[in-house]
């Protein structure tokens, strides 16, 4: 992908610097190493990036996980799960390469031995490698750890690299660190968070805090998978690479933008957290409102992490944050009851395993947003993320304002409508623009038709997983395609009333069958005229 942008466009500054950073040689470890996100999407990225030359040619895994295991077991595991959840069928060879000196490291994480056992390992590595190695830290645990991780990981001077050179010349933090972490000289340190990064702003607040008094906010990588997505960076390019959507990129120009994020899935067994987080939480407030950023913002003077995130919290400090009193008229949510997917019964949100009883947890959420700034102004964003939906589809609708006299006749004209961009960052990834078009016979009707792009048969190779290009890029220093600590600040500020409101009103929910378009609630929220997409 990066490489066809190149080829298009040599000298734009606005991707020149992508390829730039080696990826030095580098220890992951990843905290929570058994959990399901590290089996299903981190040991398959990894595979696959060693199966595409992707890794440094020194590079180490370490697993770090509550039960007790022998490394030759956790060996195993990893194997199992790299065959079971690859995007490829995995070559024999790579395999074993990857998998040769896989380490684990047993323990409870709020336990200080873990982080003196894992100092040692690391320091092993190191010392059968010759030099200092890169070290990134995966947190990919329940979000209650990450605080202790990251300031167990500081106590012990695993991080000591991470801070930056005072005017002296000396390091803060390593006359008290542990004498393994000084020895390393040259090799950085870096932090990756999953999410949720909190689940109120307060919360986020606060979690910032204690990672940035051990981390440098250069070497924190707060993973939002969707910016790993071809076609999400993908709406960078088509942007910034192209000339003409930017002439009508405004509120001249357009009348709306709808993004959906619809899933036919229930909660996968996932109650635990789900039901504390609701779809605000888990979709919109992350993956949803970076979309929105994708479609509203200025374009960066280049593609840097800074340039691109100081563009992307300008567009979240546009929006204006509801007041309790406006969440009413801007925002529904509603709940999944038993129904009908692909031919078969399906339960209801109350009904599944370890849902609180009459939970008041959302399973859909829709909302309309204003950014409030001179290219926006006026123009609703809609935003609707669901569970148990009748398909699969994440896509971003562009609606242009229609044509402001018709010419022909009323009945030619009938099903003129105003031109859509969608952009469909999946499935069928690709890009539809839907255009008005003479059927071909004796009258003048017009009628709507889609010039398309698809991924698939454009490129005709297979998209890497947004993991794989998000290690990468924390292992190489490179945070554009990763969340800022204002940012997440600033997401959190725009969701947090609408979480108040919604908790303070309890439930019961309104209800959408499983399987269905979701609520006709979401309908209250629309501006007279426009109307949902079809899921
Ligand atoms: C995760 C949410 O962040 O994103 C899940 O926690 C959701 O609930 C998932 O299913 C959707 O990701 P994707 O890549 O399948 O769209």
């Amino acid at each position: 992908m990066n490489a066809v942008i190149q080829q298009a466009v040599p000298q734009n500054p606005l991707i020149e610097g992508l390829e730039r950073l080696p990826v030095p040689p580098t220890t992951l470890v990843i905290f929570g190493a058994t959990g399901d996100l590290a089996r299903r999407k981190l040991l398959p990225a990894l595979y696959n990036l060693a199966h595409e030359g992707g890794l440094p040619e020194i590079f180490h895994l370490v697993g770090v996980s509550r039960r007790e295991k022998p490394h030759e077991h956790y060996r195993e595991e990893c194997e199992q799960a790299i065959r079971r959840f690859s995007r490829r069928k995995p070559d024999e060879a790579v395999l074993s390469g990857l998998l040769q000196d896989v380490r684990y490291v047993p323990g409870v994480f709020d336990d200080e031995a873990v982080y003196a056992q894992l100092a040692k390992v690391l320091s092993e590595l190191e010392r059968i490698a010759g030099q200092p190695l890169s070290r990134l830290f995966y947190l990919s645990t329940a979000p209650s750890f990450f605080p202790t991780i990251v300031e167990a990981l500081g106590r012990q001077g695993l991080t000591a690299l991470t801070t930056q050179t005072g005017a002296d010349g000396a390091r803060p933090n390593r006359a008290a660190a542990p004498s393994h972490a000084r020895e390393r000289e040259e090799a950085t340190c870096r932090v990756v968070i999953e999410k949720p990064f909190g689940s109120s702003l307060s919360e986020a607040i606060s979690l910032n805090e204690r990672v940035l008094s051990v981390f440098d906010e250069s070497a924190v990588f707060r993973i939002d998978h969707y910016l790993g997505k071809e076609t999400v960076q993908n709406l960078m390019a088509l942007r910034f690479a192209n000339g003409m959507f930017e002439p009508l990129w405004n509120r001249n120009y357009i009348d709306s933008v709808q993004i959906t994020a619809a899933e036919d899935i229930g909660i996968e067994g996932r109650a635990g957290y789900y039901d504390r987080a609701g779809a605000l939480r888990d979709l919109i407030q992350n993956h949803m409102l970076q979309l929105l950023c994708h479609i509203a913002m200025e374009p960066p003077a280049s593609f840097t992490a800074d340039e691109v995130r100081n563009e992307k919290v300008k567009v979240l400090r546009a929006i204006h944050a509801p007041k309790p009193s406006e969440v009413e008229q801007m925002a529904r949510r509603a709940q999944y009851a038993a129904g009908h997917l692909g031919g078969d019964g399906v339960i209801g949100y109350l009904e599944e395993e370890g849902v609180r009883e009459g939970s008041a947890t959302e399973t859909f959420a829709a909302l309309r947003l204003e950014v409030d700034n001179w290219r926006w102004a006026g123009v609703p964003f809609y935003l609707r993320a669901g569970k148990r939906l009748a398909r699969k589809v994440t896509e971003i609708a562009v609606t242009l304002k229609p044509v402001p006299h018709v010419a022909f006749s009323e009945e030619g004209a009938r099903e003129i409508k105003p031109n859509q961009l969608v952009l469909t960052v999946q499935p069928n990834e690709g890009v539809s623009l839907q255009l008005g078009a003479k059927v071909p016979g004796p009258r003048m009707t017009i009628r709507p038709v889609n010039m398309e792009f698809l991924y698939g048969t454009s490129f005709l190779s297979q998209s890497p997983e947004a993991y794989e290009r998000l290690i990468v890029d924390a292992m190489r220093g490179d945070a554009t395609l990763f969340t800022r600590n204002d940012e997440v600040e600033a997401q959190w500020r725009i969701c947090d009333p609408i979480i108040t409101a919604w908790e303070q009103a309890g439930g019961p929910l309104p209800s959408y069958p499983a399987g269905s378009e979701g609520p006709a609630e979401a309908n209250e929220i629309l501006l007279k005229g426009d109307e949902w997409r079809a899921i």
